[in-house]
């Protein structure tokens, strides 16, 4: 699994400690860390910093629950999505986020864009910098390509999902919706089934809830897998991942779990000779009834959609009672008010009080 914050975080062109150094001295010596510039990756924050912002999506969920659902609170703000990949949800979500929270909104899709003219990533954000936004959320097919532009502009970066990397807003959405259920995540058990190798909200969701103290077991064909990691296996510290059970039978990672993720399987991956067949795939690894059987009473059934429906997860249990997907989306407005508003409401961000990688730097 790449991770750009080894090569391209806050810092390392400087020599300074990345966010993810400093993230890790606050945790070990228990300081407050300085307001957060950007949200790139999860690995860079902290648990006390995940529970605040969880913390403040539970405050924006009752705004979002209003009759009329407006707040001033970035008033005269400018956001900017700017999507160079599909999507509907993570989209949708953070604009809906931004409108609620009073802030302009722009929308720029890659295709209707001057990009599709051409124009150089670095020359697309050079031209919106010169417009005085206040953040951009960006989606990238390339990993680490947030962390470059956060490099090129003053405004604050989200990470809507690059690549295979991270999808950071994606994991604390999912996050929130278990918190909501279950309280504290601490040793609850999460069985996180499909493509892990090509997956960003895998990767992100493994980091974030075993970051909070839960139990994460992964299972699919080992073709799904990187090379280095062994099925019917616990990963070691060494690999970033310590504690991470790897399971090649799902019935054994479903076996009494809390909660049961499904992920996405791209057709690209059965073209590129990563799984026999859909079908296949399907009968050993497909989220059923049998199979939610297995997990705990009450257990919740995820997935980040978009589903595919009779690949990855029956439409049975997708749309059944242990659902909670469109609690997912719903979560999802909220948590991306709470990251919007914590990094560009007066007075939290960073660059608003002038110089964030220096006062990270610092800490
Ligand atoms: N889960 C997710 O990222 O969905 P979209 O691609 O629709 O944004």
């Amino acid at each position: 699994m790449t991770n750009p914050t080894t090569t391209a975080g806050n810092g390392a062109a400087t020599g300074a400690k990345s966010d993810h150094e400093v993230a890790q001295v606050a945790s070990q010596e228990n300081v407050a860390l300085p307001p957060r510039k950007h949200l790139l990756d999860l690995d860079d924050l902290t648990a006390a910093e995940i529970t605040d912002l969880l913390d403040s999506a539970e405050g924006m969920l009752e705004i979002i629950g209003r009759d009329v659902r407006k707040t001033p609170a970035l008033r005269g703000k400018t956001i900017i999505t700017m999507f160079f990949e599909n999507s509907t949800r993570t989209r949708v979500s953070f604009e809906q986020a931004g409108k609620i929270l009073g802030a302009d909104v722009i929308n720029v899709t890659a295709s209707a864009s001057s990009v599709s003219k051409g124009e150089s990533l670095l020359n697309t954000v050079k031209t919106l910098q010169a417009m005085q936004i206040d953040a951009l959320v960006v989606r990238h097919p390339h990993s680490g390509a947030p962390y470059f532009i956060s490099n090129h502009t003053d405004a604050s970066v989200v990470n809507a999902g690059d690549g295979t990397h991270a999808h950071p807003t994606q994991s604390l959405l999912d996050l929130f919706t278990v918190r909501s259920h279950v309280g504290d995540l601490t040793g609850k058990k999460i069985a996180i089934v499909g493509d892990v190798l090509y997956s960003r909200v895998a990767r992100s969701n493994i980091i974030a809830f075993q970051k909070m103290g839960a139990e994460v077991t992964v299972s699919c064909p080992n073709t799904l897998i990187p090379d280095e990691w062994q099925l019917d296996s616990t990963l070691g510290s060494e690999t970033g991942f310590g504690g991470l059970k790897l399971a090649r039978n799902v019935d054994e990672a479903i076996d009494s779990t809390d909660v049961v993720m499904a992920l996405r399987i791209q057709q690209e991956r059965q073209d590129a000779g990563h799984l026999p067949s859909l079908r296949e795939y399907s009968d050993r690894w497909g989220i059923n009834a049998q199979r939610m059987a297995l997990a705990n009473d009450g257990a919740l059934l995820m997935h980040p959609g978009p589903m595919n429906e009779g690949v990855e997860i029956s439409s049975e249990v997708a749309h059944g009672a242990q659902s909670v997907v469109e609690e997912q989306v719903r979560n999802g407005v909220a948590v991306r008010m709470a990251v919007l508003y914590t990094l560009c409401a007066p007075g939290k961000s960073t660059r608003l009080a002038g110089g964030g990688d220096e006062a990270q730097a610092q800490a």
